[in-house]
């Protein structure tokens, strides 16, 4: 099998990747980037969610070698402290977390919606992000944070 080649938040990779690598299993454990999480592995909480040429998609599903020459972002990828993408800044604003582990994919999700529809109202937001599960309920604050940063 050739090396697949990909890019990673702007920068290029080239490795050996066995077929069933999920690109998951690529990012956090070969690429050290752990904004994506590990939840359900099976493309139905969203934790793992990344953007695939700028569209959001469940990165545990997806075989590594499926996305070849693709340009991949992660959470890293999208904004850093002092740097956030404005989605990153509302929900600290809002105060949208309680454990966390969800806003790898509820701010991937989002920001790839408001790069499509950047004044979504709450309807088309609580629509985006209804396959995105929050267990510790916190989807008041997470809504209130999308709706900052798209207004
Ligand atoms: Fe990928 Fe749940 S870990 S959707």
């Amino acid at each position: 099998m050739p090396a697949l080649q990909l890019t990673v938040n702007g920068q290029p990779f080239t490795g050996d990747v066995p077929r069933q690598t999920s690109l998951l299993h690529l990012l956090r454990n070969d690429l050290g980037l752990n904004g994506p999480k590990y939840g359900c592995g099976l493309g139905q909480c969203g934790a793992c969610t990344v953007h695939v040429d700028g569209t959001a998609a469940r990165a545990c599903v997806i075989p590594a070698q499926g996305v070849a020459g693709r340009a991949i972002t992660t959470l890293e990828g999208l904004g850093r402290r002092g740097h956030f993408h404005p989605v990153q800044q509302a929900f600290e604003e809002a105060q949208a977390a309680q454990c966390g582990y969800c806003l790898n994919g509820m701010v991937m999700q989002a920001a790839a919606l408001l790069a499509r529809e950047p004044q979504a109202d709450e309807a088309r937001i609580r629509s985006e992000l209804s396959g995105n599960l929050c267990r510790c309920g916190t989807h008041v604050e997470i809504l209130r944070a999308v709706s900052l940063a798209a207004a």
